[in-house]
C-alpha cells in the first residue's frame, strides 16, 4: 500500500467549492460558527459525505460525521477532522482543509475496498474557533463541555442561543461519546505561522499544543465632559485599558519568553467623541506553553490589572472566559505520522501548536496527534494561504497514517 496516494484534484475541486460559503471576495471566508454561511457549508458536507457513499450523522453539539464501515461490526472508529466554521473575515484553509483532506483520505481508502481492524470517520466539529464557546463540539464530544462553559461563552450569551437555535442544537453536553468507540483522531491544518517555511520542511508533527485562557475585563470611571475637565480631574477607563495593554504586553516580552497575549476586542461607552469614557470593555486572551506558566501569566495579568485601575481611580470587573489546558500529542499518533513521512520522502519537523486546535480537546479522550504544512500570509485573514502540492502532502500523510493504525485497531 505504499504506493498508494490521494486523488488532489478531487480535493482541492471540494476546497474550492466549500470556499464558495461565506466567500469574501477577497480570498478570504466569513463562516462564524453556526451562523447561516456556516450552516450552508454544512449541509454541502452532507451531500459530499452520502454521495461518497459514507453513513452520515450528526451529534448533540452538531458536529457532523460520516462513517466508512471499513472494520468489523461494532469496532471503534479512527476519526480525522477538524472544522468548518471561520473567524470573522478569515482565511479559506483554516480548519476546512483538515475536513476535505480526511474527506478524501476515507474516499481513497475505500476505493481500495480494505478490510481495516477499525472504521473511519470524517469530522467536522462545531465552533472551533470560539467566536461561540471555542473547541465547543470536540469538547463535547470527548465530555469535557460542561454547562458552565455556557454560561459565559466568549461570543455571548445571546449569540450562542440564536446560533443553537439556527442549528437545531439543545444540550450540546449530551454529545459525549463512550470512549471505547473512539480509537483515536488525527487532524491535519495549516502552521498558520513561518516555521515549516524557514526550516524548509513540509510536514510539521505537533508534540503539544499550548493552554489558552480568556477573560472579559471592565475598567468602570465616570464619563465626563471632553473639554472642562483638567486631566487630573479625570477617571478616564479609556486610558486605564490603553495603560493595562501596553504595560501587559511589555511584561510578556520581557518575563515570559514563548508566551502571547492579544486584546482583541475593545468598547468604550458611552463612545463619544467629547466625552470621557466612563466604561472600557476589553477581551484579554494569553497562551502558554504550561499549565503553571498559563497559571502564573494570569496572575501577572491580573494584578497589572488591579494596579493600573487604582492608578487612573478606577473600578476593575473581571469575568473568566473559559480556559483550555496544553494538551501533549499521543507517542503513537506522532510516531505513525513520522513513519508516513519518511514513506512519502517527506522532511519533517516536531514544533508545539502555538494556535488552538480540537486536537487539544481529543487527546483527553483518545490517542490524538496532528500535523502542520506550510502556510503563508499569516492566518485569521483572507491573506492565508497554502500551495496545492502542500495540501497533497499532508492528506497523503494523513492517509498514511491512518491506514497503519486502522490496520492495528487499538493503539
Ligand atoms: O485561536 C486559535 O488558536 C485557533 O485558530 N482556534
Ligand atoms: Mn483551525
Ligand atoms: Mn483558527
Amino acid at each position: 500500500m505504499t504506493d498508494l496516494r490521494i486523488n488532489p484534484d478531487r480535493m482541492l475541486r471540494n476546497l474550492a467549492q466549500l470556499s464558495e460559503f461565506g466567500a469574501t471576495g477577497d480570498g478570504g471566508v466569513h463562516r462564524p460558527a453556526l451562523s447561516e454561511t456556516h450552516l450552508a457549508a454544512r449541509v454541502w458536507l452532507c451531500a459530499k459525505l452520502e454521495a461518497a457513499g459514507l453513513e452520515f450523522f450528526t451529534d448533540a453539539a452538531g458536529n457532523h460525521f460520516g462513517r466508512l464501515a471499513c472494520g468489523p461490526d461494532g469496532a471503534a472508529s479512527l476519526l480525522i477532522g477538524s472544522h468548518l466554521d471561520s473567524v470573522p473575515h478569515g482565511g479559506r484553509f483554516d480548519g476546512a482543509l483538515g475536513v476535505v483532506a480526511g474527506l478524501e483520505v476515507l474516499e481513497t481508502i475505500r476505493d481500495t475496498g480494505l478490510d481495516l481492524a477499525c472504521h473511519l470517520e470524517v469530522v467536522d466539529f462545531t465552533d472551533e474557533e470560539g467566536t461561540l464557546v471555542g473547541l465547543l463540539g470536540s469538547r463535547a464530544l470527548a465530555g469535557a463541555l460542561t454547562p458552565a462553559d455556557l454560561e459565559n461563552p466568549r461570543g455571548g450569551r445571546e449569540a450562542l442561543a440564536d446560533g443553537f437555535a439556527r442549528a437545531g442544537i439543545t444540550d450540546p453536553t449530551a454529545a459525549a461519546r463512550d470512549p471505547n468507540t473512539l480509537a483515536g483522531y488525527l487532524e491535519l491544518h495549516i502552521e498558520q505561522g513561518p516555521r515549516l517555511t524557514a526550516a524548509q520542511a513540509a510536514i510539521g508533527i505537533v508534540t503539544a499544543l499550548v493552554g489558552i485562557g480568556s477573560f472579559a475585563l471592565a475598567f468602570r470611571g465616570r464619563a465626563d465632559h471632553a473639554g472642562t475637565t483638567p486631566m487630573d480631574a479625570r477617571r478616564d477607563a479609556g486610558l486605564g485599558a490603553a495603560q493595562l495593554m501596553v504595560r501587559a504586553h511589555d511584561h510578556v516580552v520581557s518575563d515570559y519568553p514563548g508566551a502571547v497575549i492579544n486584546f482583541g476586542q475593545a468598547e468604550f461607552l458611552p463612545g463619544a467623541y467629547n466625552i470621557v469614557p466612563e466604561t472600557a470593555s476589553i477581551s484579554l486572551e494569553y497562551r502558554a506553553e504550561s499549565q503553571d506558566r498559563l497559571n502564573a501569566l494570569e496572575r501577572d495579568l491580573l494584578d497589572i490589572a488591579q494596579e493600573t485601575a487604582a492608578i487612573f481611580n478606577l473600578q476593575l470587573e473581571t469575568h473568566p472566559q473559559g480556559c483550555v489546558a496544553p494538551a501533549p500529542c499521543s507517542p503513537v499518533v506522532r510516531s505513525a505520522f513520522a513513519a508516513a513521512c519518511e514513506t512519502l520522502d517527506l522532511k519533517s519537523m516536531d514544533l508545539v501548536s502555538g494556535a488552538g486546535h480540537d486536537t487539544q480537546a481529543m487527546t483527553s479522550v483518545c490517542p490524538a496527534g496532528m500535523i502542520f504544512i506550510p502556510s503563508a500570509g499569516g492566518s485569521h485573514n483572507p491573506d492565508e494561504f497554502a500551495e496545492s502540492e502542500d495540501c497533497e502532502n499532508g492528506a497523503n500523510v494523513l492517509l498514511h497514517t491512518a491506514l497503519t493504525l486502522a490496520a492495528k485497531g487499538d493503539f
